[in-house]
């Protein structure tokens, strides 16, 4: 049975608080909201958990979660020899979707990091996320509250429809504010590795360090990581059940980027599939001939406004396969600030690019 316990965000009702903290001490599982999407969350040190949280997601047990704290002190609990530049990054960006890698804490259990001698640590800033840990007193393992390889959850109903009758409960909360998942970051290297592009910029956090960070090929969106850097890479990520098809700016004007699509859309609805296009305020009319030929098209948000884009992204592909087209095609943005992170979730979720 899962038990759905809503609350106000900003002012998260001590009593849900409490309920949820008490399953979680009890070994339950709990998905609560954060600034970025829903994570799914178990007791840190509790292994019988943390393996719950594997089973319940369908996610391979060598793909570590992420611990989430609720002040700096807990990261002393979860992280050791941390290096002095960590602290440059947490001093402006926590609380906020900053992910770390660091060196783990013995009392951390294998299981949680997927056998790595490494954690990944984040403070995260939803007044309900931030309650919550500090009412179960320990921090929280939390993976997003989706089914491996679905788009991550930015609403409770999204966790609904994963996760229902396979945990205890879920804090409903409203939408939540980034809709992207964090940006991660290994700082046990030099330069530091950007292993997850997300809500916050690398120029930003380029800004704050002082430093360029590594971007490689897999942050991009690109290919599969054989390394075990982060192991999350190598699955198939955010994936719509629709076949995805997603046209690349590369060197096209916008207009060149919208003829590939009507050409590409006109091929599959003359052949009689049901077609699906997503783009942007920019292009949308441009649509409107193929709208004509019957098909559906959704809007994205403004290319002027990345942040609406990444916002409504897995919203976006969820509900794309409700309305069951046998084939999308969905416009790509430049790989600037918040772009990066949006085409790193675009090409993961595509099945081909153009
Ligand atoms: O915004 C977020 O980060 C959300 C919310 C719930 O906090 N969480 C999230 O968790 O996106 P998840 O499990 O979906 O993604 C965690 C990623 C995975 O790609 C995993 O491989 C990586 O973090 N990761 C975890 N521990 C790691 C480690 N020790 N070294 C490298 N990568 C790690
Ligand atoms: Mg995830």
């Amino acid at each position: 049975m899962t038990i759905i316990l809503k609350t106000n965000a900003y002012k998260p009702d001590p009593e849900i608080l409490r309920k949820a903290a008490d399953i979680l001490i009890k070994g339950g599982l709990v998905a609560f909201p954060t600034e970025t999407v829903y994570g799914l969350g178990a007791v840190v040190y509790d292994e019988n958990a943390a393996k719950r949280i594997f089973l319940a997601k369908m996610r391979p047990p060598d793909n570590p979660l992420i611990i989430h704290i609720e002040n700096i002190e807990m990261l002393n609990e979860v992280a050791v020899n941390i290096p002095e530049e960590a602290y440059k990054l947490i001093k402006i960006f926590w609380p906020g979707p900053l992910t770390l890698v660091l060196p783990r804490h013995p009392r951390i259990p294998r299981i949680v990091t997927g056998g790595l001698d490494t954690v990944a640590v984040r403070m995260p800033a939803h007044p309900v996320a931030l309650e919550l840990i500090k009412e179960v007193n320990t921090p929280i393992a939390a993976p997003s509250a989706n089914l491996a390889g679905r788009p991550s959850p930015t609403r409770a109903q999204h966790v609904i429809t994963d996760l229902y009758g396979r945990i205890d409960a879920i804090i409903d909360a409203g939408e939540t504010l980034y809709g992207v998942e964090s940006t991660i970051i290994n700082m046990l290297v030099d330069p530091p590795l950007l292993l997850r592009p997300g809500a916050y910029t690398i120029e930003d956090i380029e800004r704050v360090l002082g430093k360029k960070i590594e971007i490689p090929e897999f942050a991009r969106g690109y290919g599969e990581a054989e390394i075990a850097l982060a192991p999350g890479i190598k699955y198939r990520h955010y994936a719509p059940e629709t076949l995805l098809i997603l046209v690349e700016v590369r060197n096209r004007s916008l207009i060149e980027l919208a003829n590939t699509i009507i050409s590409t859309a006109m091929e599959y609805l003359n052949r009689g599939e049901k077609t699906c296009i997503i783009g942007t305020s920019e292009t949308i009319n441009m649509y409107s001939s193929l709208s004509e030929k019957g098909a559906i098209i959704l809007e994205l948000g403004s290319r002027n406004n990345l942040f609406e884009i990444a916002r409504n992204l897995f919203n976006m592909l969820r509900e794309l396969d409700s309305l069951s087209c046998n084939i999308a095609l969905v416009e790509g943005v430049e790989e600037k600030g918040l772009g990066l992170t949006i085409m790193n979730r675009l090409r993961k979720a595509s099945s081909r690019r153009l």
